[in-house]
Formats: C-alpha cells, structure tokens, sequence
C-alpha cells in the first residue's frame, strides 16, 4: 500500500464521516464538528482509509479527540502513518484518552512511543468503562 497523510479540507468530510462509520470504536460526530478542529486524512493508494481530528490547546498542548481507520487498510501502517503526522503539525505535548479495553489503539500509540499517565474511572459508556490517558511529549517541547 502506498500510504499518503494530508490535511482534510471540507470537501473530504463525506469520505471522514464513512470512515469514522466503520470504526465503531471511534467517537461518532456529527459532520458539522469537524469543521471546528484539525482533521488529518489518511489514502492508501489514493483512497481515504483513515482519519485524525486533533487540536491545539495552548502553545505547549495538543489534543488528539478522534482516530480511525477502515477495518479493511489496518495493521498496513495507516495510524502508524496518521500519528506521525499529528506529530509534524502539533506544537508540544500532545494528550489523548483511549478506551482501556482498547487493545489495538493501546498498542498503536504504545509502539508510537506513547506514555500512560494515569486512568479516568467511568469515562464511557456511563460509567462503565474506564479510559487511559496518554502522552506523547514532542522533543522540542518546552519543559
Ligand atoms: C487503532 C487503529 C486506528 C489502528 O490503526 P492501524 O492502521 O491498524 O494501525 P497500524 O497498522 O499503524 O499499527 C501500528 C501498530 O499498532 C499496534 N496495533 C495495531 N492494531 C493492533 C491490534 N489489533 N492489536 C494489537 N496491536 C495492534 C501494533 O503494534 C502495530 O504494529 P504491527 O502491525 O507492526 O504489529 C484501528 O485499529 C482502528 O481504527 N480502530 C477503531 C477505532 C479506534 O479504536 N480508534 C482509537 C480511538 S482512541
């Protein structure tokens, strides 16, 4: 697979939203929230396979809030590829938070060099499920 990551514009969010569709483990948002954040698409031989919305929080904080990529293109690389990118286009520290029963995006953002900072009891799912929250410290991050 030939693996492309740029930014989405408006005119990708149909194609966003029906990734994000077959990613149940995704957060699923109404259309119009994307436009709101910083999406990143992923094409696999120039077809949209995977998604990441992120923001800048401060001048030292990003936040990852979505990631996804269509059953059918993973474990080729695609969110290896995606975080990467977060990374190029994010200033300092970036957070997230991962369903802890999520085995395949622990050990995604684990091999990425991610760190586990601490839990959030009952994040999801009414209280049921807890997440984990990680870090990935950029290295020209201050501090
Ligand atoms: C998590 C997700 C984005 C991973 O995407 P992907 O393109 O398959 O990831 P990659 O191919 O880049 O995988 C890189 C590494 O992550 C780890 N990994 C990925 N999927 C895994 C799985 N199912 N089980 C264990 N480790 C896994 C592996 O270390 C893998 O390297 P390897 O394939 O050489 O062993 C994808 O499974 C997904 O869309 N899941 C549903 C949505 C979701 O959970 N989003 C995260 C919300 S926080």
């Amino acid at each position: 697979l030939k693996i492309a990551i740029r930014k989405a514009r408006e005119a990708d969010y149909p194609a966003v939203a029906q990734i994000q569709g077959a990613c149940h483990e995704a957060a699923q948002w109404p259309l119009g929230d994307y436009s709101q954040y910083q999406v990143l698409l992923a094409l696999a031989d120039g077809q949209p396979v995977g998604f990441c919305v992120w923001r800048q929080i401060t001048e030292t904080e990003a936040e990852l809030l979505n990631l996804g990529v269509i059953p059918a293109a993973r474990r080729e690389g695609v969110g290896k590829a995606l975080l990467q990118a977060l990374e190029k286009n994010a200033r300092g520290d970036i957070f997230l938070e991962v369903a802890e029963p999520n085995v395949a995006a622990r050990g995604l953002y684990q091999g990425a060099g991610w760190t586990e900072e601490g839990t959030r009891k009952g994040y999801y799912e009414g209280g049921t499920i807890n997440a984990v929250v990680m870090k990935k410290r950029s290295w020209y991050s201050p501090g």
